[in-house]
């Protein structure tokens, strides 16, 4: 019998997904570039469903039926484009080819158009969920052709999570779009671990709460509008003790400094060629680099001043109050990344001409990706509700959250600031929150100065037209 499908890259993630895909009754063929890897897959699982183990890719071609369709899973770089060329010379037309790696949606783009050449089908697919997401159900977030999809779709449909019987994957839209949506998903998820960490920073810090405390404080949040899994996992990291021994929290013997693998810096990149604000983002990602400068850390340690004993110098009268703030700012933030991210998927949709449903993205981030979370159900509602809504922020039930928020919101970045906690991601959401509400905002001054250092020109309330005032003459103004 010949496969379904196959997967080639069986490291961890290749490997769980090539599983989930058999355990859905497709027959799958899996290859490894060195055989351990394959050899150890059949020996552990060929019990879960039906697997063809190839030695080489021409077997898994020769396996496939048509119209032939392999998911790539090596890790995203040069060593995808060389799998892809060993591949595509394989390969015949109608054929589909599927990168489930994080690859960058240009690079995604740029292999999208020269396979379409050769009359091959290139599927870029943002895959979420880890490891326990790949083998037990992750939300899939697939590009390429809607050809391709008609194919492909089901199979990914079957073996992606469910949320009330809606499978977490849909075709988001031409060549890079899936890869795209992947990295904004990866964006947010930044902004939301950010947002958490100065959560647990403030209560820590301001409060003297434990770690085990802390747990329990995400545990009960995670009953409430902040149900999501990285809220769920907090708690489970906070709760852990030293697996060394001893009763000492895991959390404080794990060096602070937070590594990354680039989505989220990309996702900055791009946002700030398509001019999307994503502050969230880019303070997450700023906040990372930070962590990580040590040497400029040692440095400033005793030599910057501020207060040394936080809990003592910020009065706090009512502890549970002070918890409740921190939970609405940190919700009425969390709203704001998202509002952000979204942004940023309808401007690259433009600028890419995408045609991407926001509505069906959130839908498919409701299970089986890192951001899941209650409160994606509320995105889905407002954007059906209004595919064209200018910002989430303006939707009646998240203008109504962010504006019952915001006086626990402005408390507790002033209480942060007193008590020397950074919380780059609360002030910058707060920031843009107040930005978007204001009547008038300093931009006109910096309008000013740009004319008057350099004839950059403005416009005017009160008249179509640039204009600019002559500065070092009469100061008249005349129409630019
Ligand atoms: C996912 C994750 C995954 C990646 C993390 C970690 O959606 O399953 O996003 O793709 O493991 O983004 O990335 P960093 O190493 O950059 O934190």
């Amino acid at each position: 019998d010949k496969a379904d499908i196959a997967v080639t890259g069986l490291a961890t993630m290749g490997r769980n997904l090539a599983r989930n895909l058999a355990r859905n009754g497709h027959t799958v063929a899996v290859h490894n570039r060195t055989r351990k890897r394959t050899d150890s897959l059949i020996a552990e699982y060929s019990g879960e469903g039906n697997f063809i183990a190839c030695e080489s890719l021409a077997d898994v071609v020769r396996s496939l039926k048509r119209p032939r369709k392999v998911i790539v899973m090596v890790q995203a770089g040069a060593g995808t484009d060389e799998v892809i060329d060993q591949l595509a010379e394989l390969l015949e037309p109608g054929d589909i080819l599927v990168d489930g790696g994080n690859a960058h949606f240009i690079d995604t783009r740029r292999r999208e158009s020269a396979l379409r050449e050769r009359g091959l089908h290139f599927v870029g697919t943002g895959i979420s969920g880890g490891e326990e997401g790949a083998l037990n159900g992750p939300s899939i977030m697939p590009g390429g052709t809607a050809e391709a999809y008609k194919t492909l779709g089901p199979i990914l449909e079957s073996i992606s999570a469910q949320v009330d019987g809606t499978p977490c994957c849909t075709h988001v839209g031409a060549d890079g779009a899936g890869h795209f949506v992947k990295m904004v998903h990866n964006g947010i998820e930044y902004a939301d671990m950010q947002l958490i960490g100065e959560s647990y920073d403030l209560l820590r810090t301001v409060l003297g709460k434990t770690p085990d405390e802390l747990a329990e404080i995400f545990r009960t949040w995670n009953t409430g509008d902040l149900e999501s899994f990285l809220i769920e996992i907090t708690a489970e990291v906070l709760a852990a003790k030293d697996p060394r021994g001893g009763e000492g929290a895991f959390v404080d013997k794990v060096l602070d400094q937070t590594e990354q693998k680039g989505t989220g810096r990309w996702t900055v990149q791009i946002a700030l060629d398509l001019g999307t604000p994503v502050s969230g983002i880019a303070e997450a990602v700023f906040a990372r680099s930070v962590s990580g400068h040590a040497e400029q850390r040692d440095a400033a340690r005793g030599v910057l001043e501020g207060p040394s004993e936080p809990s003592e110098k910020v009065a706090v009268d009512n502890a549970d109050q002070f918890v409740e703030d921190v939970r609405r700012a940190l919700y009425a933030s969390k709203v704001v990344a998202y509002a952000q991210g979204f942004d940023m998927i309808r401007a690259g949709a433009e600028a890419y001409d995408w045609n991407i449903d926001l509505g069906a993205m959130a839908t498919i981030w409701r299970g089986g990706c890192i951001i899941r979370a209650r409160f994606l159900d509320r995105i889905r509602e407002a954007y059906e509700k209004t595919p064209d809504l200018p910002s989430l922020l303006v939707d009646p039930y998240f203008a109504r959250t962010v504006n019952e928020g915001q006086e626990a919101w402005r408390r507790v970045v002033a209480t942060a600031a007193a008590a020397g906690v950074p919380v780059p991601g609360f002030g910058a959401a707060l920031s843009y929150f107040d930005a978007l509400r204001r009547d008038r905002l300093p931009a006109a001054l910096l309008q000013g100065l740009r004319d008057l250092f350099g004839a950059h020109t403005y416009r005017r309330t009160d008249a179509e037209g640039s204009f600019h005032l002559e500065w070092s003459g009469d100061r008249s103004e005349r129409e630019a």
